[in-house]
């Protein structure tokens, strides 16, 4: 790095040293992402955190060869230095640097990186002490500039462990800059989860509470009563409901948005060619319409080969191309104006059914297809390990957010919504949330709504913690816009995640989702307005009941509230 701007940080770093008289200040978690590639790359976030010469000051020091290939300091024609791997054999053959990983902590991790040419996926990778190898992020790396690699890790249990790049082409050098882990505690993510949630969350609502000629109206009483959850955190339900007033009654008194399991997909709806058979998807329908709750259409489409009605499987591509596009016609003109997304092509970063048979555009087609019949669902991709497993390439975030770029700029679907569907199928064990949390920074950036869409954590130890914790990491993202579980209760079938057991008591996975669901709406609130008539609250996100009590003539006063996040700062001004 810079001399100059090193010597900068070591004398920032100092001065706010002896401000905090050597308190030791928790550190704050840095959701920056830059996803241009730049001719110089950035200093070091957190100043490298635990890693030693971060910024290759200080030449090699700190950092061995890993494998064969040489590594060797090189200095830009700017005097940036960094360091560079070459004459490798092996993806993993780079520089590594030994660190110790500490039980329950999370990691997370940046570097700067480039090659020498081409384009290759990047990764960091970490070496257990026990040769494991666990990949913690990965990026689309370049020649000529400088792209950011953001991951993260955590720790199971507590151990010496190497650091260390992977990229498959070995022909390529592999240059890096500016590394850094910062490690956090678990008291420490949770204090940046509940903080996002203060500010991503809730608004401040102010009332003013006047007579009709304007004067303030002192001691008013103010009831403020959430009627509805501002952010959809729902649950799946699949064709058990329809036969089951329990399930029903337990489903409506707790979830506002939903998504059928499989009973809206094409095998479902069309077991055999030409037959469509709509009953049980229409039924489940008009459930969620008498109880008000709102579904996302799942899907038109997937992706994969073995998810097809099985007479599909034997279809020419011209007879396929018919068959689709009869279905993508039957399904979504029939539910238009019903439901709040779709998920398109399910799938389609792991799978390429349609693409293999029918071109590459079919998935992009199809978005368009479907926007043009119903504007109103938003169009989702959808795919499983982007969030909840580093180790899958298929789905980083710059494939998956190319994938977007094609659907949005294929001709005619000018206008279209599309969202980030992120299914969130988790196996037991600790939950990578560092991970997790720079993939959303990641897909943030497109500004495009993000849900979690079929939430589960597998059976295993603490399989309940886990689940609250991947809950709340998602819930206090800001880019967050939904999360739906997969799950309901044992009489249903859901075999991994129940809700319930065949007595409709709680599991404590079940507790779990009630507490979220308690915790994250406003409990009732009574005010009463001050001399200039204010009634300052902080509210979740949702839709209010407000009844004014007047002080003298205790007659009442009713009317809705709406708390929006994007929806103006207004004084809401009530004559009584
Ligand atoms: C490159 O690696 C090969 C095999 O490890 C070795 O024989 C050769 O000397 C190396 N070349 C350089 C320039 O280091
Ligand atoms: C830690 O995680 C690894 C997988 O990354 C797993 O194989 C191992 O069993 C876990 N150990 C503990 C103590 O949970
Ligand atoms: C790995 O590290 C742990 C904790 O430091 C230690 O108990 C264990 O013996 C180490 N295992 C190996 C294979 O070195
Ligand atoms: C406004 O109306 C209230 C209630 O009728 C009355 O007490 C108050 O004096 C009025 N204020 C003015 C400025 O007229
Ligand atoms: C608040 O609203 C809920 C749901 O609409 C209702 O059941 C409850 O009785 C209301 N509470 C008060 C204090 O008005
Ligand atoms: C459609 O599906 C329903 C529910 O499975 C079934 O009862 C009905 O017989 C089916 N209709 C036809 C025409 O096959
Ligand atoms: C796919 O669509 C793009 C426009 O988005 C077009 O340029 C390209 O030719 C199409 N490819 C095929 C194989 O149809
Ligand atoms: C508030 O909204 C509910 C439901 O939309 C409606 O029934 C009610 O009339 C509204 N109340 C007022 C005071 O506008």
């Amino acid at each position: 790095m810079k001399v100059q701007a090193q010597a900068y940080t070591f004398l920032l770093t100092t001065v706010l040293l002896l401000i905090s008289g050597l308190r030791v200040h928790a550190v704050h978690y840095d959701h920056s992402v830059t996803t241009e590639c730049l001719v110089e790359p950035k200093r070091a976030q957190y100043g490298g955190g635990i890693m030693v010469n971060p910024g290759f000051d200080q030449s090699l020091r700190g950092w061995t060869v890993n494998g064969k290939g040489v590594i060797e300091e090189r200095i830009s024609k700017e005097g940036n230095r960094f360091i560079v791997a070459r004459n490798r054999t092996h993806p993993l053959d780079s520089f590594s640097q030994r660190i110790q990983l500490e039980k329950a902590k999370l990691y997370s991790f940046s570097a700067w990186v480039q090659l020498s040419e081409g384009t290759e996926i990047v990764s960091v990778v970490v070496r257990t002490n026990r040769s494991e190898l666990v990949r913690g992020g990965h990026v689309i790396a370049q020649h000529g500039c400088w792209t950011l690699l953001k991951g993260g890790i955590v720790a199971n249990f507590s151990s010496s462990a190497e650091i260390l790049f992977e990229s498959q082409n070995t022909e390529v050098e592999l240059w890096v800059d500016s590394i850094s882990l910062q490690p956090f505690t678990k008291t420490e993510w949770r204090s940046h989860q509940d903080y996002n949630i203060e500010r991503v969350r809730k608004r401040n609502v102010r009332l003013q509470i006047l007579h009709t000629n304007e004067t303030a109206l002192e001691g008013t009483t103010v009831l403020i009563n959430q009627t509805r959850p501002g952010f959809p955190f729902g649950c799946s339900i699949n064709h058990h409901i329809l036969t089951s007033k329990d399930y029903q009654n337990w489903f409506a008194s707790r979830f506002k948005y939903t998504t059928f399991t499989n009973e809206m997909k094409w095998y479902s709806t069309e077991i055999k060619q030409g037959e469509e058979n709509y009953t049980i998807a229409d039924a489940m329908l008009e459930f969620t319409k008498q109880h008000n709750i709102r579904v996302r259409g799942h899907n038109i489409f997937w992706d994969n080969p073995t998810q097809q009605p099985i007479w599909v499987k034997s279809l020419s591509s011209e007879e396929l191309r018919k068959a689709a596009e009869k279905r993508l016609n039957s399904v979504v003109s029939r539910y238009k104006g019903e439901l709040i997304a779709w998920d398109v092509v399910n799938e389609d970063l792991h799978f390429s059914f349609f693409e293999d048979k029918l071109g590459q555009n079919a998935s992009a087609e199809y978005y368009s297809k479907a926007y043009k019949l119903d504007q109103k669902p938003i169009m989702f991709m959808n795919e499983f390990n982007a969030i909840e497993y580093s180790g899958d390439q298929a789905v980083i975030p710059e494939k998956y957010k190319k994938k977007l770029e094609e659907i949005l700029s294929y001709p005619g679907s000018e206008g279209i919504s599309v969202g980030i569907g992120l299914q969130g199928h988790f196996v037991s064990g600790q939950p990578n949330l560092a991970y997790m949390r720079c993939v959303l920074d990641s897909l943030a950036t497109t500004n495009l709504p993000i849900w979690l869409t079929e939430v589960s954590v597998d059976k295993g130890p603490n399989q309940e913690d886990h689940l609250e914790d991947i809950l709340r990491e998602a819930y206090a993202h800001p880019a967050v816009e939904g999360i739906i579980t997969f799950s309901g209760p044992a009489i249903a079938g859901f075999k991994d995640m129940q809700l319930v057991d065949e007595n409709f008591h709680n599991t404590p996975v079940g507790d779990v989702v009630d507490k979220l669901l308690n915790e994250w709406k406003s409990e009732s609130v009574q005010a009463k307005a001050d001399s200039t008539g204010f009634v300052d609250v902080s509210l979740f996100h949702g839709d209010y009941d407000v009844t004014i009590i007047h002080p003298l003539t205790k007659s009442s006063t009713k009317l809705n509230l709406s708390v929006k996040k994007h929806a103006p700062q207004d004084i809401v001004q009530v004559h009584v």
